[in-house]
């Protein structure tokens, strides 16, 4: 039983003795006290006047008398209107610290073999460019949201469908094939994602070109493309591809390789992992097979040129295309396939796609079409949708001067945190590899951190320079902290200081600040919760900020190592110990990772 807890139960007691008024535990409103007041928690008497017959000031007063009396809890009161201000008592904190830093995974709820499953979707890139800044965000987001259900006791499985065909992978190929001289990543030492996307964009300058060049010639703009010999090719490709054209698919499987082992590489960069892969090359036809069902069902319908279609008016929205006029499927008919294999492979209680807002209407339209097809979990899948993400205009443009690529990103960070770190005088006395290791923790620290700590809903800028600060809302503030609080532990172990095992009964007067730090650490396993059910990083982030800021205060105002009091060096080193845990294991929720020394 915690804090909250046990004094709920005496404030019960306390109504029935003092008013013979039975009230459950979910009437009686305990809260933080607010920071201009005494106290730790706050009772709100209001609920009580009926009872007692008596003034606010008094109800609380009478409280207030009967909780120092039979609570042991209760170090002093205080009453300001119908407020009842209660100061716990140093003991009682003290054996909260005591039970906190016991536990090792502390505010984490173990997984069991009956635990509910579920399946998150991330990351999902088209296989014709690399990774850009937008997906960073949803890597981001998407690992973190992993980790803190899984923090929260769930079977978490981590998946990905890459979206691996379709006419625009067709055009990288058609490009690489007619300019490429037969390039490789291997001969040419460029990325494989890169390689592929450079074809991509190949593709486009050579289309465009061909375009202006039939409209110089009379054509209209429509005509122009309509007649691009380029692009009717790249659609021969398609089909070759679909009717399984042996050259065609070694081909497309050579370049996706290429693809794969870059993408690989960012993601091991990055930190992201998933549990199992779908490629849209494997569930699109599953997809076609479940439309055609529908239409057969009656679910949807077919037009006079082949296509087929559902009616969504009923629902408010419009007619969707399921497939085209030629029976080549569309994106939506790839997602029904998808979802179909997942659920045929694992028993999924809850299904949340991290797909940017720009397709909030195919995953309303999503949701609808499976509950039609008769999918019962359709109607309950979650898209957690996220905002778009920017740099300051100017700032750190890529290659082709729009989209911001992942690889890129990720250097200039981890030679940006280096920089900084050599500046502050950070990495003096380190080995070369150990230099660089922390370079790689704190760019990447300062980089997950900010776009973490945002509500994912909202667009945001990632500004590069304000990440990697050492001081305020940041990861590296964050990470210094911990390595800080790492330096002062190793250096109480070489002066042969031994951290008991329990600190339990230890006879220390403590300040506001160090109970208020404990109060903090005590939050944790709400936060942990909060931010399960909302699916929200942010909470955990900004958590983790509260938590290092009055740490550092505390740090700043009193001494650790050199406090003369032996028991109370203890608690220090105790309470210090434990806020670097807690600090750990929320950046450990956010996938970041902290630094032993900095
Ligand atoms: N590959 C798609 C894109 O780049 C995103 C896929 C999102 N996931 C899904 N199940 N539809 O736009």
């Amino acid at each position: 039983m915690n804090i909250e807890e046990k004094l709920e139960k005496s404030i019960i007691a306390g109504l029935s003795t003092l008013y013979g008024q039975e009230v459950l535990a979910s009437q009686v409103q305990l809260q933080k006290t607010k920071k201009e007041f005494q106290g730790h928690l706050t009772l709100v008497v209001f609920p009580f006047l009926r009872a007692s017959k008596k003034s606010p000031e008094q109800t609380a007063q009478e409280i207030g008398e009967y909780l120092k009396e039979n609570e042991p809890l209760i170090a002093s009161f205080n009453v300001i209107k119908g407020f009842l201000n209660l100061t716990i008592a140093s003991t009682a904190w003290v054996e909260l610290l005591d039970i906190i830093h016991a536990d090792e995974n502390y505010g984490i709820i173990s997984v069991t073999e009956n635990s509910p499953l579920v399946m998150i979707e991330y990351s999902s890139p088209n296989t014709n460019k690399p990774l850009h800044l937008g997906h960073v965000r949803n890597n981001l987001l998407g690992h973190a949201l992993a980790c803190i259900m899984k923090a929260n006791g769930n079977k978490v499985v981590k998946t990905n469908i890459v979206n691996d065909r379709g006419i625009h992978i067709c055009k990288s190929m058609l490009a690489w094939v007619k300019y490429g001289n037969g390039e490789t990543p291997d001969a040419s030492g460029k990325k494989g994602d890169h390689l592929v996307g450079d074809y991509y964009v190949a593709f486009d300058k050579h289309y465009k070109a061909e375009l202006s060049d039939l409209m110089a010639k009379g054509m209209s703009k429509e005509e122009a493309e309509a007649n691009s010999a380029l692009m009717n090719e790249a659609r021969e490709m398609l089909v070759k591809w679909e009717a399984g054209d042996p050259e065609v698919r070694a081909l497309w499987a050579k370049m996706n390789g290429w693809v794969y082992s870059g993408f690989d590489e960012t993601y091991r960069k990055l930190g992201v992992s998933f549990d199992k892969i779908y490629y849209e090359s494997n569930t699109y036809l599953e997809g076609k097979e479940k439309v055609l069902e529908g239409l057969e069902k009656g679910f949807f319908y077919k037009k006079d040129d082949g296509s087929v279609w559902a009616d969504l008016t009923n629902e408010g929205l419009d007619h969707k295309l399921l497939l085209r006029a030629d029976g080549t499927s569309v994106y939506m008919t790839q997602d029904i396939g998808t979802a179909k294999l997942r659920f045929d492979d694992y028993p999924i209680d809850k299904m949340i796609y991290v797909v940017g807002n720009e397709q909030n209407y195919h995953f309303q339209v999503l949701s609808i079409l499976l509950d039609k097809l008769g999918f019962e979990w359709g109607k309950s899948l979650v898209h957690f949708s996220y905002g778009m993400v920017e740099l300051p205009e100017g700032k750190m443009k890529s290659r082709e001067g729009t989209v911001v690529d992942a690889d890129d990103l990720i250097e200039e960070m981890v030679g940006t945190a280096k920089e900084t770190s050599n500046e502050l005088g950070k990495l003096d006395g380190l080995t070369a590899e150990e230099a660089d290791n922390i370079a790689r923790i704190v760019g990447l620290g300062a980089l997950k951190y900010f776009i973490l700590k945002v509500d994912a809903r909202k667009n945001m800028t990632f500004n590069p320079k304000e990440s990697i600060d050492f001081n305020g809302n940041t990861g590296p503030f964050i990470q210094y902290t911990y390595a800080r609080i790492r330096s002062v532990l190793r250096k109480a172990t070489e002066a042969g200081i031994q951290m008991a095992s329990s600190i339990s009964g230890l006879a220390v007067d403590l300040t506001e600040k160090e109970e208020g730090l404990i109060q903090l650490l005590a939050d944790f396993p709400a936060v942990v919760k909060q931010a399960g059910e909302d699916y929200s990083p942010s909470i955990i982030a900004n958590y983790a900020y509260d938590l290092v800021k009055e740490y550092n205060q505390f740090y700043h105002d009193f001494s650790i190592l050199r406090e003369e009091n032996e028991d109370l060096k203890l608690f220090r080193l105790t309470l210090s110990d434990s806020v670097a845990k807690v600090v750990r294991l929320s950046m450990g929720l956010l996938g970041i990772e902290v630094p032993e020394r900095m």
